[in-house]
């Protein structure tokens, strides 16, 4: 079955609780139900992986190079994750960014993303609703197999 792969980086893991007047209260195992929801309708399948090493989310862009698409939210490593945008640039299927805040109307730090362009797209500012988003856009950015050309 195709699947799609949830990536989320460094302190996402904690979502619910975690500043929520800037991230919200939704939790992330809230927010990966939405999203399996939302692609179910291509009949693709989750993979939802959080880790807060670097390393590791690289290991798992590398693991599912044959995923349909990827939604990835880098948190902090947008900044600098120099080796996570390594493994971004080698991954095929589309991706879209996603950050629950609007980082533009943050700190001048958040402001540059060395992932977002490499992305499909970014979705930014949406708090939780921005996953979903992101979901529906992959559902029609990802051609059918037997989809006329
Ligand atoms: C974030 C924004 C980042 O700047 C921050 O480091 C995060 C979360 C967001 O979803 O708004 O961890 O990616």
């Amino acid at each position: 079955m195709s699947h799609v792969l949830l990536l989320n980086g460094p302190n996402l893991g904690t979502l619910g609780t975690r500043q929520p007047e800037i991230y919200g209260t939704t939790t992330l195992a809230r927010i990966e139900a939405e999203v399996a929801h939302e692609i179910s309708v291509r009949g693709w399948k989750l993979v939802a992986e959080q880790r807060n090493g670097e390393g590791e989310l690289i290991d798992l862009l590398q693991q599912h190079g044959d995923a349909v698409g990827a939604l990835v939210n880098p948190g902090a490593l947008m900044i600098a994750g120099w080796g996570l945008r390594d493994a971004l640039a080698d991954f095929a299927p589309p991706w879209i960014e996603v950050h629950l805040s609007n980082v533009w109307a943050r700190e001048s730090f958040r402001h540059m993303s060395v992932t977002a362009p490499l992305a499909a797209g970014v979705v930014m500012g949406m708090g939780a609703l921005g996953y979903r988003v992101a979901a529906q856009a992959l559902t029609r950015l990802v051609p059918s197999a037997d989809a006329p050309d």
